[in-house]
């Protein structure tokens, strides 16, 4: 995909997220909650993990470590978490995940992401 294809849908992403009146709190800093971050920590290591390494090193996708994304724009990954990369295997988590939440992850994989917890133990007691 040529580079000025992926900016203009880069910018869609961040005109829909305008327009549609999604807040965007990444301007603030947002945290999620801890119980939240912990479960998102859980989505990144295996649902991201399985694309992207379990490790984050990468395999069909690119490593996601701190090193690899150094002197890539936030905004841009944080858009290809939102809304995939048409015509790759990247999925959009846009309604998994919101715009607040991808900005936290790219944030935290940019620092060099955190382990997983296992999921949240609310989760598992539903599970049983
Ligand atoms: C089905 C496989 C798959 C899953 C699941 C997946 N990805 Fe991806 N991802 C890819 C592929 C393939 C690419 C490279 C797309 C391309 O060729 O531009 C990619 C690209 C990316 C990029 C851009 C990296 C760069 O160097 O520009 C980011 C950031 C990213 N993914 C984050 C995530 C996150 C976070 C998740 C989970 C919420 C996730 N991905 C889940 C396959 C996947």
């Amino acid at each position: 995909m040529s580079m000025q294809v992926f900016r203009t849908r880069v910018s869609f992403v961040l005109w829909s997220v305008a327009v549609l009146g999604v807040q965007p709190v990444w301007a603030e800093g947002g945290e999620p909650a801890p119980g939240r971050a912990r479960e998102l920590v859980h989505l990144v290591r295996q649902d991201c993990g399985s694309c992207h390494g379990l490790t984050l090193q990468g395999g069909l996708g690119p490593a996601l470590t701190a090193e690899a994304l150094a002197d890539k724009p936030a905004e841009g990954l944080v858009a290809t978490i939102v809304g995939g990369r048409p015509g790759t295997p990247m999925p959009p988590f846009l309604g998994i995940l919101t715009e607040a939440e991808a900005v936290w992850i790219v944030r935290e994989l940019m620092k060099g992401f955190p382990e997983d917890g296992g999921p949240s133990p609310q989760t598992s007691e539903s599970a049983r």
